[in-house]
């Protein structure tokens, strides 16, 4: 029958991948078998979960994934070393120095990358960087280490992760080919221009199909994807698609689904039109459990299942572009 992953390898691309959060739900197993081939661990591998206090790591949760992974022979894009968000408060308010912040670092991503060493097929170095004007965002990183956090955090991931596995900058809203998608072209010149590793961009495609309170305008067209994936593309990275989903504002009715499905259709063609772009993720399976209704008020159904687990018209839009 049809399969998401299937059509992307017979495109030459290498995976079609979706979030996942292990639950009671027997119907997620059997859409991750049939349809994927990779998945991103939603929550399971960020720092907050990972080393809750200094030096102190928790991996009951992460090891699942990595088990899911190995028992049903899956990719895994491993999310994320170095992000802003949920960071616990001993890192993000710390007040450490400029060496201490560096030690700190490089100890999570050895560690980290140590223990899911063979397990990781790409692993998403730094998140979320930039502001929307293309400047760096003010975060801990940032405002204690300067620029520099980025190469230096690619460098210990270089250092520590296997030679085979993919470093990704993974960022939001640098789909529209502005000023956003200069500043992560900027970052793999940086990184580069030290003679560091970097692999690959991430651009997360949280995407709205209509004009919503918390979207400038609707998802941009195949074209303007297209040039978005280039600007990185063209440096000599990988891209991919890592956290697709296409919200609107609720309730769905038949007409937006069959907007949704044109525009999951677009993202999928910007990807096959452009060699380098390797795989796309979907930022989770069932509308039921999207992160989307809890942090955009009155928007939703963003994915392409619904919350039975139906297959929504975005189904067929997304096979339809590969
Ligand atoms: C979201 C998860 O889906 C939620 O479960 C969690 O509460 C917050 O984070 N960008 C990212 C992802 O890189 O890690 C975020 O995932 C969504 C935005």
């Amino acid at each position: 029958g049809d399969s998401l992953y299937k059509a992307m390898l017979s495109r030459g691309r290498t995976f079609a991948g979706t979030a996942l959060t292990l639950r009671d739900e027997p119907a997620e197993p059997k859409i991750v078998h049939q349809e994927f081939n990779s998945f991103t661990p939603e929550n399971a591998m960020k720092w907050e979960s990972t080393e809750p206090s200094r030096n102190s790591f928790t991996f009951t949760d992460a090891d699942r994934y990595a088990k899911y992974a190995k028992d049903n022979k899956l990719q895994i894009h491993c999310h994320t070393l170095v992000w802003h968000s949920q960071l616990p408060a001993w890192v993000a308010n710390g007040g450490f120095d400029n060496k201490t912040l560096i030690a700190i670092m490089e100890n999570h991503i050895k560690v980290l990358a140590a223990r899911y060493k063979n397990v990781c097929t790409r692993w998403d170095v730094v998140n979320e960087a930039l502001e929307e004007d293309g400047t760096y965002r003010k975060s801990v990183w940032y405002n204690t280490i300067g620029d520099a956090f980025l190469p230096i955090a690619f460098k210990f991931a270089a250092k520590y992760t296997d030679k085979k596995t993919k470093l990704f900058y993974n960022d939001y809203n640098l789909e529209y080919n502005g000023t956003k998608t200069d500043g992560a072209a900027r970052i793999v010149k940086l990184v580069k221009s030290y003679g560091i590793k970097i692999d690959g961009v991430g651009y997360q495609a949280h995407l709205a199909t209509e004009a919503t309170p918390t979207s400038p305008g609707a998802a941009p067209n195949t074209s303007v994807l297209e040039a978005a994936l280039r600007k990185t593309a063209d440096l000599g990275v990988d891209v991919a698609y890592t956290e697709i989903d296409l919200r609107m504002n609720t309730p769905a009715t038949a007409a937006k689904l069959a907007v949704q499905a044109r525009f999951y259709e677009s993202v999928a063609k910007s990807c096959l039109n452009v060699k380098r772009c390797v795989g796309m993720t979907v930022w989770g399976i069932s509308d039921k459990y999207s992160w989307i209704p809890g942090v955009f008020a009155g928007e939703g159904a963003a994915l392409v299942w619904d919350e039975n687990y139906n297959k929504k018209p975005a189904y067929a839009g997304l096979l339809k572009g590969i």
